[in-house]
C-alpha cells in the first residue's frame, strides 16, 4: 500500500510540474500583450484563448500537446518551419517565453469549439474512412495510428486533428506535399500527404473540422486540480 501511495505521489508531482502555474500565468501575458508589440500579440491573430481566427486562417491552439505548441515555435524560430507571419514573433521570443506561451496554451482544454462547419457527407465519409484505415493498397497509413481515435492527439508529440478548422489542415497537407512544411522529426508527413490528392486532402480536412473531442479525450489533459490517476495507469508526463 504504501508503494502503491509513493508512486500515485509521484504521477501527481510530474503532471504538478506539466502545469507550474507559474509558467502558465507567464505565458498568458505573452498571449495577451504583455511583452510583444500588440500586432504581435497572440490573442490578435489566435482569437481569446487560441480558440483560432478563421478571417487571419489561424489555427486552434487550444489544447494541443505542450512539446508539440513548443516545438513548433522552436521551428519557426529556427527556420526550419516556414511561415512569413510567425517567423518574426517566435524570434521576437526567449525560449523560455517560447515554453511559457505553449505551456499557457496546452492548459486550455475547455474552450469551446466553433459550430461544425457543414461538410458534402461523401466527402466527409472518405476523410474518415482514410483517418481510421488509410488505404492499404496505395500504403497510405491510417492517420489514428499516430494522431489516436477520430484525431484527438497523443501528448507529447502528435497534435490533435479533432475540431481543428478545415482551411489549416487543408493548407498544412498542402504544404507537406509541396515539400514546404518538412519539420516531421519522423519524416512521415511529407510521405503520406505525397500520395493523397487533392480530393482527399479536402475530405480528411472536412472530417476532422467536424469531429469534436469529448473532454476526457483531450490529448494533453492537464487538470487544473490535479486528479489522482488509477493505480495501473501509465505515467502521463505531458
Ligand atoms: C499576425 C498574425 C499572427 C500572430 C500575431 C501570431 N500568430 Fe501564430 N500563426 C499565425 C498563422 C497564419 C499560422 C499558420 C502558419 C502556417 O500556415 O503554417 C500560425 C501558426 C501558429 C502555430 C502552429 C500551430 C500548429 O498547430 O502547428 C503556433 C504554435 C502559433 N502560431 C503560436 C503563436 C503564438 C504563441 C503567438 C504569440 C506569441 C502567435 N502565434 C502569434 C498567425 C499569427
Ligand atoms: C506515423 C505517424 C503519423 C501518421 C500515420 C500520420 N501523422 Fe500527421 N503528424 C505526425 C507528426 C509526428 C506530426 C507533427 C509534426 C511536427 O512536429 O511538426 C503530424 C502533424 C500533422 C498535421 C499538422 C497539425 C498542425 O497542427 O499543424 C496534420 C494536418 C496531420 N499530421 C495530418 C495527418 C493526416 C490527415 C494523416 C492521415 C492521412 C496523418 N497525419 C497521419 C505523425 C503522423
Amino acid at each position: 500500500m504504501l508503494r502503491l501511495v509513493i508512486a500515485v505521489g509521484c504521477l501527481l508531482t510530474a503532471q504538478v510540474h506539466a502545469a507550474d502555474p507559474r509558467t502558465v500565468e507567464l505565458g498568458r501575458g505573452i498571449a495577451e500583450g504583455a511583452v510583444l508589440p500588440e500586432e504581435n500579440t497572440c490573442s490578435r491573430c489566435h482569437g481569446a484563448r487560441g480558440i483560432g481566427r478563421p478571417e487571419e486562417e489561424t489555427p486552434r491552439l487550444a489544447g494541443q500537446p505542450r512539446l508539440y505548441l513548443h516545438k513548433q515555435l522552436d521551428d519557426f524560430a529556427a527556420g526550419t518551419r516556414f511561415s512569413e507571419k510567425m517567423a518574426p514573433i517566435a524570434r521576437a521570443l526567449t525560449p523560455a517565453q517560447r515554453e511559457a506561451v505553449a505551456s499557457y496554451y496546452a492548459s486550455l482544454q475547455a474552450v469551446p469549439y466553433p459550430e461544425a462547419p457543414y461538410g458534402d457527407p461523401r466527402l466527409v465519409q472518405k476523410g474518415g474512412v482514410l483517418s481510421a484505415i488509410g488505404d492499404l493498397e496505395r500504403d497510405i497509413r491510417a492517420c489514428e495510428i499516430c494522431h489516436a481515435d477520430a484525431g484527438v492527439g497523443i501528448a507529447p508529440s502528435f497534435p490533435y486533428l479533432a475540431g481543428q478548422y478545415a482551411y489549416y489542415t487543408e493548407n498544412q497537407l498542402l504544404l507537406w506535399k509541396a515539400g514546404s512544411r518538412k519539420n516531421d522529426a519522423l519524416e512521415v508527413m511529407a510521405e503520406i500527404a505525397q500520395r493523397l490528392d487533392d480530393e482527399e486532402i479536402r475530405a480528411l480536412a472536412l472530417y476532422f473540422a467536424r469531429v469534436r473531442p469529448p473532454p476526457a479525450a483531450l490529448s494533453s489533459a492537464v487538470p487544473q486540480e490535479p486528479i489522482p490517476p488509477p493505480p495501473d495507469a501509465p505515467a502521463v508526463s505531458d
